[in-house]
């Protein structure tokens, strides 16, 4: 069992009082004041039962002593590469560093890779082998690890094997069904990646920032998670339409419902739902 222990916590958005109360296994969150259903924030925000999400890009099952996290695209440098991009091959370590934040903070018992765990379609460049090695016994040190197939993942069943870690189209952990989504799929709850979800925040004067974001589903019980690479921040979720989402399993649904809650360093930021974000502005 994962403790999210830490007391009571005060959070403020534009003067507006938030108290979230977070309990071992689940987080009750109260509303003090405020004009707008939007603008909570806090680190740890249950979504589907005994769901809980983080801003560290991850969701978290307490009971289960479980941590997903979905799309790394490792050797996406390598990749760019290829496509005339030469960027610094510092992805990996900062994942790396991502996740021992998520270890130390959390102390899962299981970490659940939820597809594209490596970048590259066809082969397994130099750099991807040998970081997806590295990365995959990094998680092995810190807890037992479970891989979802992604659309990226191809060869990592080879990779994996190697090192005694299976992998999956799917892992179910209680009623819940963690599932890449580059595939149709009917269980629910349902948790997904494939999406890379963020949200575009524009100021009073014009300057924007990209924040990924994870995008819940509450009456079809869909989760999305955010992409864990800090380069495949993805797609502007308020800015699409259902018709333009890479996941079957997205396509042709009402997003304008969908509730958002963006990451960034100071903590989850709840905006509310995305037919109500195309008017949010900071
Ligand atoms: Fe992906």
């Amino acid at each position: 069992m994962i403790s999210l222990s830490g007391g009571p916590a005060k959070v403020y958005l534009d003067g507006e009082p938030w108290v979230s109360r977070l309990n071992p296994g689940r987080v009750r969150k109260k509303r003090e004041s405020g004009r707008h259903a939007g603008g909570r924030k806090t680190e740890n925000i249950e979504t589907l039962p005994g769901i809980t999400i983080s801003n560290e890009l991850c969701v978290v099952m307490g009971e289960e002593g479980l941590v997903a996290i979905a799309d790394l695209h490792v050797g996406m440098e390598s990749g760019l590469e290829r496509e005339g991009f030469h960027i610094p091959r510092m992805q990996t370590a900062t994942m790396r560093d991502s996740i021992q934040r998520i270890v130390d903070r959390f102390s899962p018992d299981r970490i659940v890779v939820v597809g594209d765990l490596k970048h590259e379609f066809s082969r397994n460049l130099e750099q991807e082998w040998n970081e997806v090695r590295s990365l995959l016994s990094f998680l092995r040190e810190n807890a037992e690890v479970s891989l979802v197939r992604g659309n990226h993942d191809n060869y990592l069943r080879t990779i994996a094997s190697r090192l005694g870690i299976e992998m999956g189209e799917f892992y179910s952990a209680g009623k819940v069904t963690f599932a890449h989504g580059h595939l149709d799929n009917s269980s629910r709850p349902l948790v997904i990646g494939h999406e890379h979800p963020s949200i575009k925040i524009i100021d009073r004067v014009g300057a924007s920032i990209k924040l990924p974001c994870f995008v819940h589903l509450k009456k079809e019980g869909i989760l999305v998670m955010p992409a864990f690479s800090p380069l495949a921040a993805g797609v502007d979720m308020a800015r699409i339409e259902s018709s333009e989402c890479l996941s079957p399993i997205l396509r042709g649904r009402d997003l304008r419902r969908a509730e958002i809650f963006a990451c960034s360093e100071v903590g989850l930021l709840g905006l509310g739902s995305i037919g109500d974000i195309g008017s949010f502005s900071i």
